[in-house]
């Protein structure tokens, strides 16, 4: 049987290693691909160094697949050559940060022309967490295809999404403004005001300068239009000291807020072991009548819409139709699959990544 290497976790906080793994053929509507660009998540430290879900060593990491279809079942719709990107995660075969994963074709999307494999891997899980954040957690319809004469019904509502910086929450403003909302405020450091308010922001708001909720309501009660409150809120950080307080104290009776879970508690520090929840509401003094949703990205596929279409056909189709841009993306170097990853983890651990997705080569150039 042949086998391809995979990195995966071993033990909790050890140090990652890279271990031979079967290459299995693909069946029904599977396909094999090889992982050429992947992208490096939280996720990846909650699990390697906080043992975040379940985690059952040796266990691979990664779900940001992008590469070429190398073998395809005999019902998949993609064939070999293809160029492919996907949210592939549920088992150690489709992990990602491996030399091929294997995966249902509904996980996947061909890569449009015009994007490179190191731009579209910027998608996957940001994508799909805020596509499904935005249906299921906070409510709003996102009709697919769009209407040409779509007005969402929640148009004058005011979304505060926290954290508009981070690579999801790009996502989130720019799939908002796509789909005509424009009562839309951000928290985010200073240099990412910009970008932000070209994705669709209203107004953005620099969250280390204190008490931002007090610039955040003078600027909602100085509104000629729509109503004053924060009606949704989205945390995109999910921080209990850094963002999930500070949102309880902006959002009043009647607003929904969806906190992308899990909420630290503590951060993963040198020799210390991080501190996770997956109650958005524990030790946080939310006013009565806030409705605190914990989202749990990895149950889309629940909806047979979202997961026959999502993926698929959405995603490609978000980058076609300028409906988003990718992240920018900081590329991992390193002489070794191993290195990369292990670098990818320590440089999301000390928070060095501003406004950009991790990306790394898996295999080489030319690599079969
Ligand atoms: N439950 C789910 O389904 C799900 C799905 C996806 C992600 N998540 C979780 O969501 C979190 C974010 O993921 P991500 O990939 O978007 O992260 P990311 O891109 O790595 O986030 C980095 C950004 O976070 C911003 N940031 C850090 N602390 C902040 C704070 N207190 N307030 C506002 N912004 C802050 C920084 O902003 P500046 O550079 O502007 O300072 C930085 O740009 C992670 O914990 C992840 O595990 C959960």
């Amino acid at each position: 049987m042949s086998t391809h290497p995979q990195v995966v976790t071993v033990a909790l906080g050890a140090p990652l290693e890279v271990r031979q793994v079967s290459t299995r053929r693909p069946k029904g509507n599977e396909v094999r691909v090889r992982v050429e660009w992947t992208a490096s998540t939280p996720l990846d430290v909650h699990q390697a160094l906080g043992g975040l879900l379940v985690v059952k060593y040796p266990q691979g990491l990664g779900d940001g697949t992008a590469g070429t279809v190398v073998s395809s079942g005999p019902n998949a719709r993609y064939q070999v050559g293809d160029k492919v990107f996907g949210f592939t995660w549920r088992s150690n075969e489709e992990k990602s940060h491996q030399l091929y994963c294997v995966a249902p074709d509904i996980l996947l999307g061909k890569v449009p022309r015009g994007f490179t494999m190191q731009q579209a891997v910027t998608l996957p899980n940001n994508f799909v967490t805020a596509w499904h954040t935005l249906t299921s957690d906070v409510g709003f319809e996102l009709p697919w295809p769009k209407p040409n004469d779509y007005v969402p019904p929640e148009l004058d509502e005011w979304i505060l999404v926290w954290g508009g910086s981070s690579s999801t929450g790009q996502f989130f403003i720019q799939i908002l403004k796509w789909y005509g909302y424009k009562n839309i405020i951000a928290t985010a450091g200073k240099q990412h005001h910009d970008r932000l308010q070209r994705y669709g922001a209203a107004a953005c708001f620099d969250y280390r300068s204190g008490n931002v909720g007090g610039p955040i309501s003078d600027f909602l009660s100085q509104q000629h239009q729509g109503k004053h409150n924060i009606r949704y809120a989205i945390d995109c950080i999910g921080s209990r000291a850094g963002s999930v307080k500070p949102i309880a104290e902006v959002v009043r009776s009647g607003a929904t807020v969806a906190v992308l879970l899990p909420v630290i508690i503590a951060d993963a520090v040198d020799n210390q072991k991080p501190v996770y929840t997956l109650d958005a509401e524990e030790d946080v003094a939310w006013a009565e009548g806030v409705e605190v949703r914990g989202v749990r990205t990895h149950f889309w596929l629940d909806n047979n819409f979202l997961a026959e279409k999502l993926q698929t056909e959405i995603m490609p189709a978000a980058l076609e139709l300028g409906m988003v841009e990718p992240n920018e993306q900081v590329v991992v170097e390193g002489r070794t699959l191993l290195e990369r990853a292990q670098k990818a983890i320590e440089m999301l651990r000390r928070r060095e990544v501003s406004g950009a997705r991790l990306v790394w080569r898996v295999a080489e150039e030319g690599e079969e």
